[in-house]
């Protein structure tokens, strides 16, 4: 899989025709350059929860791109209101798409659009193929129902996690984090974008790697291939 970082949890992740992106918040991102949303094409936008850093450019790439929106039901029911294709799914459910298997799982943070109304609980993702899985964790605390994949899904290749504290758990608890999905490689996100999310990277790097585990800190427009 190629994977693509453009900064805060935004994600493109190619699975063979397929491009699936993340949490797309580019325009307000204070740390990225390159504001041209005309070069996202993805075939699906999936949305962790309704918060500004998470969905701001959502709409305008889901309406240029014609993506299908995969997000708790609150989310896809407010974007499908707004003309855009949608797929609804809610905690603990998954479903089998043409690129394959997505399965929402539960995260531990809270939730609302920029207006303030009602976006459901927000959520972390599980994706897999036949041949690679990975955990897009979304914002959220360390949680111990993060055992439960492991348990109910296939072996994860790779997981990406919030790490920058604060708003969400930071980076000593995503190590804890990565023994309980039982991972050993971790794309770290969700760090440096504000002021309150600034991390220390060498030592979030050693912390991991004090539990045998790979923490991977991606330069914003770097793709790496996992
Ligand atoms: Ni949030
Ligand atoms: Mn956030």
């Amino acid at each position: 899989m190629q994977i693509t970082f453009y900064g805060q949890s935004t994600f493109v992740i190619k699975l063979g025709e397929q491009v699936l992106m993340f949490d797309p918040f580019i325009t307000g991102n204070p740390l990225v350059n390159d504001k041209d949303l005309s070069k996202f094409n993805p075939s699906h936008l999936l949305l962790s929860h309704g918060h500004q850093d998470h969905i701001l450019d959502a709409a305008a790439i889901a309406k240029s791109s014609g993506a299908t929106i995969i997000a708790n039901y609150e989310v896809a029911t407010h974007f499908g209101n707004a003309g855009h294709q949608h797929h609804p799914l809610n905690h603990g459910g998954k479903y089998n798409f043409d690129f394959g298997t997505v399965k929402c799982v539960n995260a531990i943070h809270t939730s609302s659009f920029p207006d303030g109304s009602y976006a459901g609980a927000a959520a972390g993702f599980v994706v897999w193929n036949s041949e690679q899985c990975f955990y897009f964790a979304g914002d959220t605390a360390l949680t111990m129902d993060m055992k439960l994949i492991p348990l109910t899904c296939p072996k994860l290749d790779f997981a990406i996690l919030p790490i920058g504290d604060n708003f969400t758990m930071g980076y000593e608890d995503a190590a804890i984090a990565a023994e309980f999905i039982e991972c050993d490689r971790i794309i770290g996100c969700h760090y440096d974008t504000f002021g309150y999310i600034e991390i220390d990277k060498e030592k979030a790097i050693k912390t991991f790697e004090a539990k045998g585990k790979e923490l991977i800190l991606m330069d914003i427009g770097q793709s790496i291939i996992l």
